[in-house]
């Protein structure tokens, strides 16, 4: 078997001084992107596809955990953040359910192929939609201080999640 070519897991950047919640946001949405266009790409039957489906499923539910805890959690405290707070967690849960999906059948097959094709676009769309609208609406309710807070303590929340996500 030739080398493996897979993103590893994710590993934790230290949050720069000035860095804001939504810088540290993007980075791990980029690595989303990155692995669920290589999960596209990989063939059946190889230890590559499963590898970079790991390494998906734990950036997503380590990613949405911390996100949850440090973004939804303090805008949800906030009368406008309720309602794009909640449509945020409803898609959460959605691709938590295609994640489920794609653990309990054959990682081979074409039904496997096209539920995670509908878990890439799902992760696109709602990417796309936390950076064009959800980032922008948030950025009005916190101060620039906490923004910079959250980002500390979202990495944190990422690594650990991380950690305890490889050893379960
Ligand atoms: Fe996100
Ligand atoms: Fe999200």
């Amino acid at each position: 078997m030739r080398a493996s070519t897979v993103k590893k897991a994710p590993t934790t950047t230290p949050a720069r001084p000035t860095e804001s919640i939504f810088d540290a946001l993007r980075e791990s949405h980029e690595r989303q992107r990155a692995l669920c266009r290589q999960l596209l790409r990989s063939k059946p039957h190889t230890a590559d596809r499963l590898s970079i489906f790991t390494a998906l499923r734990i950036e997503l539910a380590a990613h949405a955990a911390a996100e949850e805890r440090h973004l939804y959690v303090p805008i949800l405290m906030d009368d406008r953040g309720l309602s794009p707070a909640r449509h945020a967690l409803h898609e959460h849960h959605q691709m938590d359910e295609l994640v489920e999906d794609l653990q309990v059948t054959d990682h081979s097959g074409a039904s496997w192929m096209a539920t995670a094709k509908q878990l890439s676009h799902k992760v696109h769309h709602h990417l796309r939609e936390e950076e064009k609208k959800f980032f922008q609406s948030s950025g009005k309710i916190l101060d620039d201080a906490l923004k910079m807070r959250l980002a500390k303590r979202y990495r944190r929340e990422h690594a650990r999640m991380v950690r305890s996500l490889q050893t379960a």
